[in-house]
């Protein structure tokens, strides 16, 4: 199996989770990148009017993979324009993928996402999953966009999401496997 891992983040959580996931698979790993780096008032025009922002030439050639594992955040129940754009103009390579997301955390969320792979990308995500800044805060501080929009990755948070990500690939090999069986 040879795994793509392409990643966005703005605030370099999702990058955080990235590069954790990179250390556990020693695969290539692929930076999506702005032409433009977003701000809070290009992030909201995004949203606004669905935009897709203009992003830098991949320095990998994307379609030399068979397994693709996304990393973006979540931004108004989407997941963040920069990741769209790539899967829009990338879509075309991309056979077998997962998608993880450090988020904040909303309940319902997971289906949305899994509708939005699937259109943006023609086909079905493999795994699916979400790990929530929620899971990281105190009980009064959970759900409140403050909070959890605001929060950075801190030495030590990326431990506590280790048996989490760990299933998340464990799934992602065995789907993996199994279609390879089934071929
Ligand atoms: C404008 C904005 C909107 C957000 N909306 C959501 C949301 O709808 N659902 C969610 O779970 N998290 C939401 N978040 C939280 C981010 O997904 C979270 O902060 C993420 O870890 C940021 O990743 P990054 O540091 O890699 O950019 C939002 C954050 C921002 C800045």
């Amino acid at each position: 199996m040879k795994t793509l891992i392409v990643y966005y983040s703005y605030t370099n959580n999702n990058e955080a989770l990235a590069n954790v996931i990179r250390e556990k698979l020693k695969c290539d790993i692929l930076k999506i990148e702005e032409v433009k780096k977003r701000n809070g008032f290009t992030i909201a025009l995004d949203l606004l009017f669905n935009r897709t922002p203009k992003i830098k030439a991949s320095s990998s050639d994307v379609a030399l993979y068979n397994q693709y594992v996304f990393i973006a955040p979540i931004w108004a129940g989407k997941i963040a324009s920069p990741m769209r754009s790539f899967f829009i103009r990338d879509r075309f390579y991309i056979s077998n993928y997962s998608f993880i997301t450090l988020c904040g955390g909303q309940p319902g969320q997971k289906e949305k996402l899994v509708t939005s792979l699937t259109r943006l990308l023609g086909h079905e995500p493999g795994i699916v999953q979400e790990l929530q800044i929620n899971d990281l805060l105190p009980e009064d501080k959970r759900n409140t966009v403050k909070y959890t929009s605001g929060y950075r990755v801190q030495p030590g948070d990326m431990q506590k999401f280790n048996p989490a990500i760990d299933d998340f690939l464990n799934s992602v090999e065995a789907l993996y496997e199994l279609k390879r069986m089934t071929l």
